[in-house]
């Protein structure tokens, strides 16, 4: 089906490859392992988020705002990629961050204040209503004669993760220009919105591949009914009548490990291994667990030999090196 995509900007260096893990593929002894390298976005922009900005920059855009306001983690990816994206478009950006202010100056928040980002610091307590403190910052700076657009967390909102239906259509293409046969595809997942966009996609394109996310924070319940209801927004919003049940989702849980922005040691050796075999470099809040996931279960016997998984490498390079005493 054919899907007339609202107006976009062009943030991301498109296509991303996609590469063939001969020696990881080993290392596992299971399937064919390809990896999509969408961390390879950019520089001051790598992953899987400025798919997504590229819709919500240009929605600000038409909109005049002249701010964007946005939310995550201390060493959110998503907050650096709006502060920089923000920055390429002539754009202030307000970044509301779960941390305290003695925060090391390290990584994406490092990157953030690089670029200009202005900082508002809360409690973790405080963050459980981030949707109102971002309102609430709004409010004062419209007082003063801006006109901010928020961006909610992951920037995973209906027009956020058409990033992702966008990103399901160039897989198409090149899965069948490289005549790939892929059976499933993996990735990480934080706010749902690359997911929803990957799935959608899915029944939009008619990819055969199964989707399968792997959660890194919260658990399979809670993901199960949030994509569920950005895919609803996502087809009310652009009136997409595609029939998606829940039991297409497809959520794996079990590699939260320690908790969101928390490491473990077979998390900390599964990027080592990758590194080594491949040198592709993963991160540790996302792509770590991922991969840990998808090798675990290629041990458990959910993937078989004689398939071929595609793992999407969404990016978040600068969350390594705040934790690099970790590696060594
Ligand atoms: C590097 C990286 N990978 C994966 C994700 C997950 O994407 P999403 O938030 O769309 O689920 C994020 C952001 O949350 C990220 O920064």
């Amino acid at each position: 089906m054919a899907f007339d995509f609202p107006k976009s900007i062009d943030l991301a260096q498109l296509p991303t490859p996609i590469e063939k893990l001969e020696r990881l593929s080993k290392i596992f002894e299971g399937p064919q392992i390809y990896i999509k390298r969408d961390d390879l976005t950019g520089v001051g922009m790598t992953g899987n988020k400025v798919r997504k900005l590229e819709f919500l920059l240009a929605e600000a855009l038409q909109n005049k705002c002249d701010y964007v306001i946005t939310c995550g983690g201390s060493q959110s990816n998503h907050a650096r990629a709006t502060a920089v994206a923000a920055a390429k478009v002539g754009l202030k950006s307000l970044l509301v961050l779960r941390s305290s202010m003695s925060a090391p100056l390290e990584g994406n928040l490092f990157i953030g204040r690089l670029v200009g980002a202005e900082f508002e610091y809360i409690t973790p307590e405080e963050y459980m209503r981030v949707d109102d403190v971002m309102l609430g910052l709004a409010e004062k700076l419209k007082a003063k004669g801006h006109k901010p657009y928020i961006i909610p967390e992951g920037g995973s909102n209906a027009v956020g993760s058409l990033g992702y239906l966008k990103a399901t259509e160039e897989l198409a293409h090149q899965i069948k220009s490289l005549k790939l046969r892929i059976d499933h595809i993996v990735v990480a997942v934080g706010s749902g919105g690359t997911y929803a966009g990957l799935l959608l996609g899915k029944f939009l394109y008619d990819l055969p591949a199964q989707i399968h996310g792997i959660n890194i924070c919260d658990d399979e319940s809670y993901f199960v009914r949030k994509i569920s209801s950005l895919l609803k927004d996502m087809q009310k919003r652009y009136e997409l009548a595609v029939k998606i049940e829940q039991k297409d989702i497809s959520i794996i849980d079990g590699y939260v490990g320690k908790g969101y922005g928390l490491s473990s040691q077979k998390e900390i050796d599964t990027i080592k291994k990758v590194a080594r075999a491949e040198g592709v470099i993963l991160d540790p809040v996302y792509t770590g667990k991922a991969m840990l996931g998808l090798s675990d279960q290629i041990r458990q016997g959910r993937f078989k030999a004689n398939e071929n998984i595609l793992f999407i490498h969404t990016g978040g390079i600068f969350g390594l090196f705040p934790k690099k005493t970790l590696f060594f």
